[in-house]
């Protein structure tokens, strides 16, 4: 049984007062142990005092990104090591916001992969077609190259401590979700692909659908039945959304 998991990608993102009091919020809403996992990704320069306001409360934090290497002269960038110094049990890795406008291919994900996973985070691996690849009836080949690219560099077994995120790129921001049954076609796929070589794993590991979730999709989206959970962008800024859209993946059965 997987336990679900609904994840806050802030983004570039909030202010030591608004962080403030969206924490508090989200400490309000009492996300206890019967319900999904809870996770929140700030920004770095605020990790370290978010993790502190969420010091025994159950809720995880992650970083939205991590380097490839591991110490030494690269200039702006945040190592594994650090992030798990300031409290992360999480890093995302592959958003398609920084494969697109950061230039990461799927080469320089798989490292990150691995950067991560080799300082004890999970990574949180982001695959997902834009509109013009859906359009050309891309989307499997192309989700497909993203995760393999990973398999091939870190292997099959490192899923077994990692999380899957299908994020639809025409879908993030834009307010137009995939519908359920879109995001079951991909989560199911991305399954497969693992469960051909271990099915154990792969009927262990989550798979986040993220891409313009909200309170009033999320029932729907996290009732299909290869759905574990959400990648949440813009309504984890609200408190109460994201209040509501973590109490839809405990209807959900978490
Ligand atoms: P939105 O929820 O704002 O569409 O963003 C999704 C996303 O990119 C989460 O990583």
């Amino acid at each position: 049984m997987r336990r679900s998991l609904v994840a806050g990608n802030w983004k570039m993102h909030g202010s030591r007062g608004a962080n403030a009091s969206l924490v508090s919020e989200i400490l309000a809403a009492g996300h206890g142990d019967d319900g999904p996992e809870v996770l929140v990704c700030p920004p770095y320069p605020y990790l370290w005092e978010v993790g502190k306001a969420l010091k025994d409360s159950g809720i995880a934090l992650g970083a939205q990104d991590v380097c490839a290497e591991a110490v030494g002269a690269h200039t702006g960038e945040v190592s594994a090591a650090m992030l798990v110094d300031v409290g992360c049990t999480y890093a995302i890795v592959g958003h398609s916001e920084r494969r697109a406008l950061y230039a990461e291919d799927d080469q320089l994900v798989a490292r990150k992969f691995v950067a991560a996973q080799r300082e004890g985070l999970t990574p949180i691996l982001c695959v997902g077609e834009t509109l013009d690849e859906r359009e050309a009836a891309r989307t499997e080949q192309v989700v497909l190259r993203q995760l393999d690219a990973v398999i091939d560099v870190a292997g099959l077994d490192a899923f077994g401590k990692a999380v899957l995120a299908y994020e639809p790129v025409w879908a993030i921001g834009t307010g137009k979700n995939a519908t359920p049954d879109q995001a079951q076609e991909v989560h199911s796929l991305l399954r497969r692909r693992l469960q051909q070589e271990n099915a154990t794993m792969s009927a262990c590991l989550r798979i986040l659908y993220g891409g313009s979730v909200k309170a009033a999709n999320a029932a729907e989206l996290f009732a299909m039945p290869d759905v574990d959970g959400g990648l949440v962008g813009g309504a984890s800024l609200n408190g109460e959304e994201f209040r509501r859209i973590c109490e839809a993946a405990r209807q959900a059965g978490a």
